[in-house]
């Protein structure tokens, strides 16, 4: 790809931006050489204002995500791009979110822009277990695990019955849940049609991937093999 395009399409600048930074010398191999926009170089050998470049495409990251932000790039509040270098809302192809965390859900949320992985890991037969930690408003009354576990429990407004999910006790008013799929507000409705009502909600694990001590707030690029733990279970 044509070192301008490249630069832009990382979300670093637009075109007309990234020539200029090419009359000023700003594009250079690691040696210090200066690139014109007609040298081809390696994208790992390419450095900007001295800096390897961000990944190309086919990143993948996973970000802890705080309360009060939003899975989107243009919403009124504060959105997940915030945490992220301002340059990868401009990328392309678009980095997006790997399904959904509610603005008041906290935890792991992956991001890409492998069009391919984010389907295989969201699409419903995938069924790619999600772990959340939940307390709730009221104590467990001891019947949810069997009613998650059943396979019959149908959320309200919908017709399909849920696939069985796990639950762990964890105290009087806090559960571990592992689900396979990814319907809308579906731990809240869960809990909600066991006569409960969802007060935090944090994704600990997707597959056997964990946050593994990230902080909140933080993000961090996935390694092959942590990707590969999305997929495990
Ligand atoms: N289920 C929910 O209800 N909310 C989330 O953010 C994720 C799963």
């Amino acid at each position: 790809m044509r070192l301008v395009k490249l630069i832009a399409n990382l979300g670093y600048a637009s075109q007309k931006e990234v020539r200029r930074m090419i009359r000023d010398g700003r594009l250079t191999l690691a040696d210090g050489t200066v690139l014109t926009q007609e040298t081809s170089a390696a994208h790992q050998d390419i450095r900007l204002d001295g800096e390897p470049l961000d990944p190309p495409a086919g990143l993948v990251l996973m970000l802890n995500k705080p309360v009060g932000y939003t899975c989107s790039t243009s919403d009124p509040g504060r959105i997940v791009y915030e945490l992220l270098p301002e340059r990868f809302l401009q990328r392309s192809p678009v980095v997006a979110p790997v399904g959904r965390l509610d603005r008041d859900s906290t935890g792991l949320l992956l991001l890409t822009d492998d069009g391919k992985l984010l389907h295989r890991i969201t699409a419903p037969r995938s069924h790619v277990p999600k772990t959340y930690d939940v307390t709730l408003a009221r104590p467990l009354d001891g019947g949810e695990a069997a009613l998650f576990a059943s396979g019959t429990l149908i959320l309200r407004s919908e017709t399909t019955p849920l696939a069985p999910a796990r639950m762990e006790v964890l105290g009087p008013n806090s559960a571990r849940i592992t689900i396979v799929e990814g319907r809308y507000h579906q731990v809240k409705r869960m809990f909600a049609a066991a006569g409960n009502h969802v007060e935090s909600l944090h994704r600990s694990a997707v597959g056997t991937l964990g946050l593994g001590g990230l902080d909140s707030g933080k993000w961090r690029f996935l390694s092959d093999a942590e990707i590969k733990d999305i997929f495990a279970s």
